[in-house]
């Protein structure tokens, strides 16, 4: 099939070591990436900072028997549970050591203020994500260049996520929609997220990237794609980059091949008299606060980010929507009549307007991004010591807050693990509270797909909602798949039969 190489596969940080032992050779690649890990880490933590002061308090520390590996086998088999019950036993501070490095985690709204209200250059990112993204994104873009100039670059593409472009993304998504379902006929049985993985890059491509290159997508484009994905990977984590390893290399051609691709594009755009009203066309016209235009490479670099950073964010989150409506079928039904009255009985064409009045479906997407958060950690790298709760975290710590522990801290939530999309239009103790609910984060790195992910999500559902019903096969609702830091539905297979008007 045509996309059906967009399995659920990477993810951007990978926690599972399982597969380090999968033979020698690695175990040796591991061995060498530890010691590199441990002569920068000691470098950090020891250069930087010699707590001479006796006063100084660190996080409580979990203590592990497992050297190097330490909490890794734990934390990888299910990550949740292991910071909950974390949480019980040492509060909302606490640090452990996995593969060599010491992840400190701030749990709950209070501590989580630290990571979000902090500078870059005190809790960085670049030092914790630029090694996976930087060859995958490119250089001059992201986290390869100082964040004031990142920032700059988000401000750009939040200027091109604007109303006037989702009301022209809204019937492009219902047709990519419509045509992607022809090949599922009257009923049957899929796997929901590789449909939908599928979907959500065929229709991000369309709108982010503009026609020219949506047109261009066919399976040798798709398996760049997918090389460039693979990318994002345990090794390129943990090993050093110079290694030659197959998927390094296949990242890096790939990275070239689609450069090559969007550069022929955007060089036509520039030849061109007339301007296209797309995102593109505001990168192409884009200048930084000096006055300097975006070139080629670095317009290259933020597509590829754009593409990436909405794929398995909003590919993830679409599936474990589905399936929550499909367990709960009043739900699904409200939300069929709800498309009804909404978008009137004919069920014409999907407009903006109608797409944000749709607010049930709203509140089922917020709800969804509440107990599946596709990002379910953020890091940032400790460079100067940082005060939390009594406590002193030292530099070289990587810190950490869960979206996912968040929105569900018992005292936070009320029937906290219960799906209810209608816990929003009553008083709840979260609202309260500044960094209970943070799906797409805060601050300086918070998001900038948000209405994007909205727009293009629900468009999607409304289209599948209209076209048919959806099902739980056998009564299995998906576990979750914690191999990647991206939590997946294990076996996301549904059930759906057409709809008779
Ligand atoms: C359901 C969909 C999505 C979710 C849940 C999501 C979540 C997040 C989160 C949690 C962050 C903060 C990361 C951090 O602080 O370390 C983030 C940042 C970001 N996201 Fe998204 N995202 C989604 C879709 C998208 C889409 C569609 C785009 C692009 C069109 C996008 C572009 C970005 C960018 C550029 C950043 C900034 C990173 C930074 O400043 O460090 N995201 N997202
Ligand atoms: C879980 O995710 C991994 C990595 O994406 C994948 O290889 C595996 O097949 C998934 N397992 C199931 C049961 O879906
Ligand atoms: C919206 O985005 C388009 C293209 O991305 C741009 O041309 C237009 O100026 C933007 N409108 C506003 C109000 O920012």
């Amino acid at each position: 099939m045509l996309l059906a190489l967009f399995e659920a596969g990477s993810s951007l940080i990978d926690n599972a070591v399982e597969k380090v032992g999968d033979n020698l050779t690695s175990m040796v690649l591991v061995t060498t990436a530890f010691i590199l890990s441990m002569g920068y880490l000691s470098k950090a933590v020891f250069k930087q900072f010699q707590p001479h002061d006796k006063e100084l308090k660190y996080p409580p520390y979990i203590p592990s028997s497992i050297p190097f590996l330490g909490h890794a086998i734990a934390f990888g088999k299910s990550p949740i549970e292991f910071l909950e019950n974390a949480y019980e036993k040492y509060g909302p501070v606490f640090s452990f050591t996995m593969v060599g490095k010491t992840f400190t985690y701030l749990l709950g709204s209070d501590a989580a203020t630290l990571i979000f209200n902090s500078k870059n250059e005190e809790l960085n990112a670049e030092d914790v994500y630029s090694r996976l993204t930087t060859p995958v994104f490119g250089k001059g873009v992201a986290y390869d260049v100082p964040n004031p100039i990142f920032l700059e670059q988000k401000k750009m593409l939040k200027t091109g996520l604007n109303i006037s472009q989702f009301k022209q993304h809204i019937p492009m998504i219902e047709e990519e929609t419509k045509d992607y379902l022809k090949r599922w006929g009257d009923s049957g049985e899929k796997n929901l997220f590789e449909a939908l993985s599928e979907l959500i890059i065929l229709t991000a491509s369309r709108c982010l990237h503009g026609k020219e290159i949506r047109d261009m997508l066919d399976e040798k484009v798709a398996q760049l794609y997918a090389d460039l994905d693979g990318g994002f990977s345990h090794a390129a984590w943990l090993l050093p980059g110079w290694l030659p390893l197959p998927s390094f290399r296949r990242r890096d051609r790939a990275h070239l091949e689609i450069k090559n691709i969007f550069y022929k594009v955007i060089q036509k755009r520039r030849q061109t008299e007339e301007k296209e009203d797309d995102i593109l066309q505001t990168l192409i016209d884009a200048t930084y606060k000096d006055g300097r235009p975006l070139n080629d490479d670095e317009i290259a670099g933020m597509l590829i980010g754009l593409l990436l950073a909405g794929q398995h964010t909003s590919s993830t989150t679409s599936a474990w929507l589905g399936f929550f409506l499909a367990k709960d079928k009043p739900l699904q039904d409200s939300c069929y009549a709800e498309q009804k009255a909404v978008c009137g009985e004919e069920l014409s064409p999907l407009k903006y307007d109608q797409i944000k009045d749709l607010t049930l479906l709203d509140r089922c997407l917020k709800e969804t991004l509440r107990l599946r958060p596709p990002i379910m950690t953020m890091m940032r790298m400790a460079r100067t010591p940082q005060k939390v709760a009594g406590y002193t975290i030292p530099p070289g710590h990587q810190v950490c807050v869960s979206p996912t522990v968040n929105h569900r801290l018992q005292d936070t939530w009320l029937q906290r693990l219960d799906f209810n999309p209608d816990r929003y239009l009553h008083e709840n103790p979260a609202a309260g509270e500044k960094f209970a609910y943070i799906p797409f984060g805060a601050g300086r790195h918070r998001c900038i797909g948000e209405n994007f992910a909205y727009v293009q999500i629900k468009t999607i559902w409304s289209t599948m909602l209209r076209l048919y019903e959806f099902d739980l096969v056998k009564g299995y609702f998906p576990t979750v798949n914690y191999t990647t830091m991206i939590h997946t539905p294990n076996n996301p297979i549904i059930r759906y039969k057409r709809r008779v008007h």
